[in-house]
Formats: structure tokens, sequence, C-alpha cells
């Protein structure tokens, strides 16, 4: 697909069907993942966990719920995959696992597009892992990793078909 148009068509997506991504459009989206920058080229101070356990997700998505104070919520929205980005912080570069994980969401969220898969960022669920020693020991994760961001992806009940109108909704200062 053309890139502006992938890039027009992304819009997070809230509602998914139950139907698991196949394990091809699997590897083509953690390919994309491995394909973002990210700070020195340190690639060993980031890890992707996919997690397709449909018991451990939704473990994940009740603590995530009553950590907001909303046992009904739903905040993986009922995506059968969710990839979880992890991050080893550095005190030199202050957030740069938060940096690397944005690069590695982006890319694959417009992979998924791309594949017409639909992707949210998920940033405040990753509260459930802080909140429950368990959800986070059963990432395995490597000696000081923390989870920094994930992606949830499935295939969406309204599929993606609209390209939007890119508008200019960013502040921009241009300075010549
Ligand atoms: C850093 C970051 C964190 C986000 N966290 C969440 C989240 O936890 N849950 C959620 O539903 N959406 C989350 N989003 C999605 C944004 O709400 C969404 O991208 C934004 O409203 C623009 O909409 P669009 O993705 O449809 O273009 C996050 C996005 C970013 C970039």
């Amino acid at each position: 697909m053309e890139m502006m148009k992938v890039i027009t068509m992304r819009k997070s997506t809230r509602s998914y069907k139950i139907a698991q991504i196949s394990d091809e459009a699997l590897n083509k989206i953690i390919n994309s993942g491995c394909a973002a920058p990210v700070g020195n080229g340190a690639y060993d101070t980031v890890h992707l966990s996919v997690i397709q356990d449909y018991d451990y997700l939704n473990k994940i998505s009740k603590t995530a719920a009553n950590i907001f104070g909303n046992p009904d919520a739903n905040p993986l929205y009922g995506a059968p995959t969710l990839i979880i980005v992890s991050g080893l912080p550095n005190k030199q570069i202050p957030n740069v696992e938060l940096a690397n994980a944005a690069c590695i969401i982006e890319n694959m969220s417009l992979a998924a597009t791309d594949e017409g898969i639909g992707s949210v960022y998920i940033l405040g669920a990753i509260a459930a892992f802080h909140a429950d020693k368990e959800l986070l020991n059963a990432l395995n994760l490597p000696d000081g990793f923390i989870p920094v961001s994930g992606v949830a992806l499935g295939y969406p009940t309204e599929p993606l078909t609209q390209e939007r109108e890119v508008k200019r909704n960013i502040t921009v200062h241009t300075m010549k």
C-alpha cells in the first residue's frame, strides 16, 4: 500500500472481532517493529512480548480496569493480540525507553494497517504490570527491563476503509 494511504488509514481501533490475526501478519508486524529506530541503535535494550493467551489478556484487562476505578471498563478492547514493549531505562538518557517504544509501536501499527488489521496504542493498561507482580513475572523479562507501552491488535469490527484527510492538528512554527 502507498505510504500516505497507510498513514491516513491508521486509526485507533477500539472494537475487535474475536478471530486471531494470522502468524504471517503477526511476523510482518513484529519485523516492522524491529525496523524502527531506537536510541543509540541499542536494540538489546528493548524487548517484545506477544500475548495471545486469552486468560492472561483477560487478567491484564481486569487489573487495569480496577486500577482505573471502573471494573466494567475494557482497556484492551477485546483485542486477541497484545504486544508489550519493554525497555531498559538508561539514567544518562532519561525516557529513552518510552521514545523507543513509541517508534516501535507506530511502525507496528502502520504495518498492521497495511494488513487491514486494527491497532491501538496501550499506555494506561501498562499500570497493571506495575500493580500486580504475577502479571509482571509472567512476561519473563530480562533483568532491569520494565514494561513501557503496548499495542493491541486484531481485526476491527468496522474495516479500516476510510482514508482520513490529513489535518494540521499540531501547531507548527516554521522559522526560515
Ligand atoms: C503515547 C500514547 C498513549 C496512548 N494510550 C492509549 C491508551 O492507553 N488507550 C487507548 O485507548 N488509546 C491510547 N492512545 C491512542 C490515542 O488516544 C489516539 O492515538 C489519539 O486519540 C488519536 O486517534 P487516532 O489514533 O485514531 O488517530 C495512545 C496514544 C499514544 C500516542
